[in-house]
């Protein structure tokens, strides 16, 4: 009896043994097992892709952490499929190199087709990216070979919380291919000068959900480019920055269509633009359809109400053909605040594709510098239709002729 009872009690001593370092396994700190450093210059990139793959290969959940501290990391591709959910946990500031040549391919650090993704801790993804900023992007290619801050490509049911990413040197995050994901009290940090730094862009993406988060930057806080389907962006502050996005549209082909996109409870302050459409002249054809803006305060905010079809910056384009887009069912709801130029509501729509089903209901937008009179609202190739306030009058104003705007 006495030792049957003996064994017993070392059995089950084994099993919780056995259970507890069993837990314990599927928690990877990259200092504490693979030879991180927190000193700022030896890079994390081996120790993290190590940590990466070991949790890759759990089919149960696991949890990689970058404890405190600041890590030099040259260039990270973490990818999937996983055999099991991954929690990423940021708590330090991971920096990226200073020079951009340093880089041989337009990323830094990218996620790519994982199922059950979590990242969160509190922490920064500084991409280090002053050096970048000076050239213009315009017309060459210089800017769309620098790397990229975040990439999610391919993701499904991920989920990104808590998260700080400054001074990319191009975009900040590009979703593109992507499931259900959500951003959640996510803060993108890059100074009004910084170019071609879009805070969000999302592509080809159905289920995307950006809640309560802050972004300033030097280009659109979130652009929607072709592909986005059911997005979300609820409670965002966004300034300074060009505004949120939809677009551009119509420059490439086979672009696929957009469709199911609300923006509600949204601030901008000091930004050049604030929710627009913009879609390019002479365009391949395409569509948007279900766009959705409403609860939106606009402070000293240029062209705070804009559908752009021809969108030209830099005139790349020719004017005299129409935009191919399709844009309908558009409304903008309870949007209130001041513009820093006299066009705050602008509805310009292709003459070869009107804008069909367009809503305006309780707008109330006054012009900062009313010594030129009051706010203007111009309309072309649209019949909005019209509830509540109309501040400025809706399509009062003569439609302007072809421009060159960027
Ligand atoms: C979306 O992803 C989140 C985060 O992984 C998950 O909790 C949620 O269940 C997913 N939603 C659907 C409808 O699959
Ligand atoms: C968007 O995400 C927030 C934060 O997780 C959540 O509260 C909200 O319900 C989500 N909205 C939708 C429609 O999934
Ligand atoms: C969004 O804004 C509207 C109008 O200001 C307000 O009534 C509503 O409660 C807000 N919704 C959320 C979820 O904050």
């Amino acid at each position: 009896m006495g030792l049957q009872w003996n064994i017993a009690v070392i059995l089950s001593s084994l099993l919780l043994f056995t259970s507890t370092t069993k837990a314990q396994s599927n928690v990877f700190n990259v200092v504490a097992k693979y030879g991180a450093k927190a000193d700022g210059k030896t890079d994390l990139n081996q120790p993290l892709l190590d940590a990466w793959k070991e949790a890759c290969e759990l089919a149960t959940p696991s949890k990689i952490v970058i404890p405190k501290g600041t890590f030099f990391l040259s260039e990270a591709k973490l990818e999937g499929p996983c055999k099991g959910p991954i929690d990423l946990q940021v708590q330090g500031i991971v920096k990226a190199p200073a020079d951009p040549s340093a880089f041989k391919e337009p990323s830094w650090v990218v996620f790519s087709n994982i199922e059950h993704f979590t990242m969160s801790g509190g922490g920064t993804f500084d991409g280090n990216g002053a050096a970048a900023w000076g050239k213009k992007c315009a017309q060459n290619k210089y800017c769309a070979e620098l790397p990229i801050n975040l990439r999610f490509n391919s993701l499904t049911n991920a989920m990104i919380q808590d998260i700080t990413t400054k001074d990319s040197k191009q975009f900040t995050v590009n979703v593109i291919g992507c499931k259900n994901i959500t951003f959640l009290r996510f803060t993108v940090s890059n100074p009004e000068n910084s170019l071609n730094t879009d805070g969000i862009h999302i592509g080809r993406s159905n289920g995307v959900n950006i809640t309560n988060s802050n972004i300033k930057t030097g280009d659109d806080c979130v652009s929607l480019g072709d592909g986005s389907q059911n997005v979300i962006v609820h409670g965002i502050t966004c300034g300074p920055g060009h505004g949120i996005s939809i677009g551009s549209l119509g420059k490439f082909q086979n672009e696929e269509p957009v469709s199911g996109i609300r923006i509600s409870n949204c601030t901008l302050t000091n930004t050049q633009n604030g929710v627009r459409i913009k879609s390019w002249p002479a365009s391949y054809p395409g569509s948007a359809t279900d766009m959705h803006f409403e609860n939106i305060v606009m402070n000293n905010v240029g062209n705070p109400i804009l559908i752009d079809q021809q969108y030209c910056p830099w005139n790349q384009c020719n004017l005299k053909m129409p935009s191919k887009i399709k844009l309908s069912k558009i409304s903008f709801k309870n949007i209130k605040g001041t513009s820093s130029n006299q066009h705050a509501v602008k509805l310009i729509c292709s003459s070869g594709f009107p804008c069909q089903d367009v809503e305006l209901a309780d707008i109330d937008i006054s012009y900062k510098g009313a010594d030129q009179g009051p706010a203007t609202s111009q309309c072309l190739n649209v019949k909005p239709k019209l509830s509540g306030k109309q501040n400025p009058s809706a399509c009062s104003s003569p439609a302007p002729l072809p421009q060159t705007a960027s």
